[in-house]
C-alpha cells in the first residue's frame, strides 16, 4: 500500500514538473514578442515620422531599432533630416540585416516646411523639432503618422500606440500623452502663463496624427494664429502652440495613458503613472538627455542596452541584459518602475 501510494506521488510530481516545464517553455515562446496579448494585426503596417538634426543620428537610430525589434510588422519610417545626418543614417542603416530590411522602407527628406508660407515659417520656429508642426502638409498624401522624438525608444509593439488611431472618436485627430501630472513638479502648473491642455499640459513626443483630419481641420491657421498671439510667453516652441490649441479645442485630442510615452518626470522623484506599474511601460522618453547623461541612471540603463543589442540577438535576453544593466544603478523610483515592467515580461505569472 505505501509502496503504491510512494508511487502515484512520484508519478504526481512528475507529471506537474512536466506541466510546470512546458508551460515555463510556452511562456518563453510567447515573450518573443512581448505584449502581444490582443495585438494580432501583425500585417498592418506601421508608419513612423522622426525629425533628425545635428548630432541625433544615434539616437534616432536606436528608436528606429527598437520598433523594429519589438514587432514583426512592417514599419515605414519617414525621417526628416539635415545633410550632416542624412549619411550617418544611410550608412548605418545600409548594413542592417536582410530580415530588418525587408520589413521597413525609408524615406529621407532634407527638413523643410510648406512651400506656401516657408520663409515665414522658417524664422518663426527652430527647423528640427518644429517639424511635426506642418506633417500635415509635408505628408499631403498620408492619412496617419507616428511622429516620435528622436529621444524615445519602444520597450513593446509599437502597435500599442499605433491601434488608438482606430480609438479615436470622429471630432478626435491627434492623441497625445499627459506631461508629468503634478503640480509641484509638472511644468506647464508651474512656469508657464500662456494657455495649455488640462490641468498638467501635454507632450508631444509621441504624436499620434490623422493628418486627413488635421488638413480638414485647418491645423496650420491655428498652428501660426496661436504662435503669433502667444509668442513671447512661449518657451517650448512647437509643444507650447500644441498645448495652446488643444486648450481651446480639447474635443479635437485623445489623450493615451502616461505609459505610452512615459516621461522622466514621471518617476524622476515618485512614481506618478500607475499605468507604468501596472501594465508596463510601452514607450520611454528620455527627454533633457535622460538617456545620455547621468540624472537618471536607471532610464539610461535601459537605452543602453538597447543600444548594445544586435538585430540577431534573442529578444529574451535583450530583456535579462536590460534587468540587469538596471539593477547596477543606484536605488531610484525610475528603477522600481522600470523594474516592475521586468516582472512583468520575465517572470511566469
Ligand atoms: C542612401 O543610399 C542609397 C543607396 O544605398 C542612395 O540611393 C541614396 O541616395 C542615399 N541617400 C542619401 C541621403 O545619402
Ligand atoms: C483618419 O480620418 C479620416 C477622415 O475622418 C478617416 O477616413 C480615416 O479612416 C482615419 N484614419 C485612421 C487610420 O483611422
Ligand atoms: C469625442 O470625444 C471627445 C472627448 O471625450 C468629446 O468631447 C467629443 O464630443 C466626442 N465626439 C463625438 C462625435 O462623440
Amino acid at each position: 500500500m505505501a509502496r503504491q501510494t510512494q508511487l502515484v506521488l512520484r508519478v504526481a510530481s512528475l507529471a506537474s514538473f512536466l506541466f510546470i516545464l512546458l508551460r515555463l517553455f510556452g511562456v518563453f515562446k510567447a515573450q518573443q514578442q512581448p505584449h502581444q496579448d490582443g495585438l494580432n494585426e501583425k500585417t498592418r503596417e506601421i508608419h513612423i515620422a522622426a525629425a533628425v538634426c545635428g548630432n541625433r543620428a544615434t539616437q534616432a537610430l536606436v528608436m528606429m531599432k527598437s520598433a523594429l525589434i519589438m514587432c514583426s510588422n512592417f514599419i515605414r519610417f519617414t525621417l526628416f533630416v539635415d545633410s550632416e545626418t542624412s549619411n550617418v543614417l544611410n550608412e548605418t542603416i545600409r548594413l542592417w540585416p536582410d530580415n530588418i530590411l525587408k520589413r521597413m522602407s525609408l524615406d529621407m527628406r532634407p527638413i523643410s516646411f510648406p512651400k506656401d508660407n516657408a520663409d515665414e515659417w522658417k524664422t518663426l520656429f527652430k527647423p528640427c523639432s518644429s517639424v511635426r508642426l506642418f506633417l500635415p502638409n509635408l505628408l499631403k498624401k498620408e492619412d496617419s503618422i507616428l511622429y516620435m522624438d528622436v529621444d524615445t525608444v519602444f520597450l513593446s509593439s509599437p502597435l500599442h500606440i499605433w491601434q488608438h488611431l482606430s480609438k479615436m472618436n470622429t471630432t478626435q485627430m491627434v492623441a497625445l500623452g499627459p506631461e508629468t501630472q503634478d503640480y509641484t513638479i509638472g511644468w506647464y502648473p508651474q512656469f508657464t502663463n500662456h494657455p495649455y491642455y488640462g490641468k498638467y499640459g501635454l507632450n508631444a513626443g509621441v504624436m499620434l496624427m490623422n493628418l486627413t483630419k488635421m488638413r480638414q481641420f485647418g491645423w496650420e491657421k491655428y498652428v501660426i494664429h496661436v504662435y503669433e498671439q502667444y509668442k513671447n510667453r512661449i518657451l517650448w516652441g512647437d509643444q507650447d502652440v500644441i498645448n495652446a490649441i488643444f486648450h481651446f479645442h480639447p474635443e479635437k485630442l485623445y489623450v493615451f495613458p502616461c505609459h505610452h510615452n512615459y516621461v522622466p518626470g514621471q518617476c524622476s522623484i515618485t512614481s506618478l503613472c500607475q499605468e507604468a506599474e501596472q501594465q508596463g511601460v510601452y514607450i520611454i522618453h528620455g527627454y533633457a538627455d535622460a538617456f545620455i547623461s547621468d540624472q537618471l541612471p536607471a532610464l539610461k540603463a535601459i537605452y543602453t542596452s538597447i543600444q548594445q543589442h544586435s538585430f540577431g540577438d534573442n529578444l529574451q535576453m535583450l530583456f535579462v541584459n536590460m534587468k540587469e544593466n538596471l539593477m547596477k544603478t543606484p536605488t531610484s523610483s525610475c528603477r522600481t518602475v522600470m523594474s516592475s515592467f521586468f516582472k512583468l515580461v520575465l517572470m511566469v505569472s
